[in-house]
């Protein structure tokens, strides 16, 4: 079949592996649509508010991107694919409907009843002509490759990579530095994956774990608790860090693992978090792209260009949650229950 695992164990270390040549592809594909892109970044600067709809991974994404536009000031809605009925979209509105396959069935709802009520839809899919993709005013492709993993990874790399390009595009930024983005990406899955198998293995005794993280950080933390979750069947939750003083820290006992995602911004905020958890026993881990969180127990520092920092996290989250599913004995690329698209409401 065309679909081969050449010669790794899983479909799913594969494709992280395919990282870097998934983000190559989306450039290239994005910058020969350099025009196109720059129409939609024309509509994203008029519109009055942006609705980001998408499910899963890809609701990450678009918390993500929600995050780089709000903190410019646009007025920008992420919103979960299937409450879609929460919220009326108006002339003026655009909406921005991000789905790997193009063929989930919330996101497909909610477009088309926001079209309805007047907004203009802008779809991000992997997927060529899918019908998300055919039923929307504006489409853009990842060009990740396809992916046989029902956990999506590398779909979430490129969409991250897709949303910062559409992003720099938005705010008339050059796109020089996501030129070498392919090859800082390989260097630091070859870098960081013994770190990953060490963590994931460790987790992989855990009945449950923390991902914390600020900022943009956020939707990272957010997605290595959903790999985690899917395929390695382990309790993992991510909050804003934060947050976690309002709740989550009263579960902390000896030996909880809390992972901090730290992109290199906040990073004092960040280490008070730190301090708290571990001052009630937690074992910490992070992931620190320049800036390091002092005493952590477990960190990996990556030295590279901050505007990155989010597109290189994310295959460290992938790898962790990779090994943990291994050691447990489950195979990650089928996990149970779970469907690589959903079609049903
Ligand atoms: C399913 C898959 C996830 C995926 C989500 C959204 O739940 O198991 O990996 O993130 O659907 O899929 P989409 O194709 O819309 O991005």
């Amino acid at each position: 079949s065309s679909a081969s695992k050449e010669g790794y164990p899983h479909f799913m270390l594969k494709e992280i592996h395919e990282n870097p040549i998934a983000i190559k592809d989306t450039i290239s594909g994005l910058l020969n649509d350099i025009d196109r892109v720059k129409e939609i970044a024309e509509e994203i600067r008029n519109a009055e508010r942006i609705i980001v709809t998408a499910a899963g991974t890809s609701y990450h994404a678009g918390l993500y991107f929600s995050l780089l536009l709000a903190r410019r000031g646009y007025t920008v809605m992420p919103l979960v694919a299937s409450e879609y009925h929460s919220v009326r979209a108006k002339k003026g509105d655009i909406v921005l409907a991000i789905s790997q396959s193009g063929e989930t069935l919330d996101v497909k709802m909610g477009i088309r009843k926001f079209k309805e009520e007047g907004a203009k839809i802008i779809a991000l899919t992997n997927v060529i002509e899918s019908d998300i993709a055919r039923e929307s005013d504006y489409k853009l492709y990842m060009r990740a490759g396809p992916e046989i993993g029902v956990a999506a990874t590398k779909t979430f790399t490129s969409e991250l990579v897709s949303l910062k390009f559409l992003h720099s595009v938005v705010e008339r930024e050059s796109l020089d530095y996501l030129e070498k983005a392919h090859e800082i990406v390989r260097n630091v899955i070859t870098e960081t994956e013994g770190f990953a198998k060490k963590i994931g293995e460790e987790l992989a005794n855990k009945n449950n774990i923390y991902y914390l993280g600020r900022g943009l950080g956020v939707p990272l933390a957010m997605e290595g608790a959903l790999k985690i979750k899917e395929i390695a069947y382990i309790h993992a939750e991510a909050y804003p860090a934060g947050e976690s003083k309002h709740g989550p820290i009263a579960l902390i006992e000896k030996g909880f693992p809390v992972i901090f995602i730290n992109t290199g911004e906040l990073v004092d905020e960040l280490e008070k978090n730190l301090q708290e958890m571990k001052a009630r026993g937690a074992t910490t881990y992070s992931i620190n792209v320049n800036e390091r969180l002092n005493f952590s127990d477990n960190e990996i520092v990556i030295k590279s260009d901050g505007r990155l920092a989010e597109i290189i996290i994310a295959p460290i989250v992938q790898l962790i949650a990779y090994y943990a599913a291994v050691r447990r004995g489950y195979d990650p690329d089928k996990p149970r229950n779970l469907a690589k698209t959903v079609t049903v409401e």
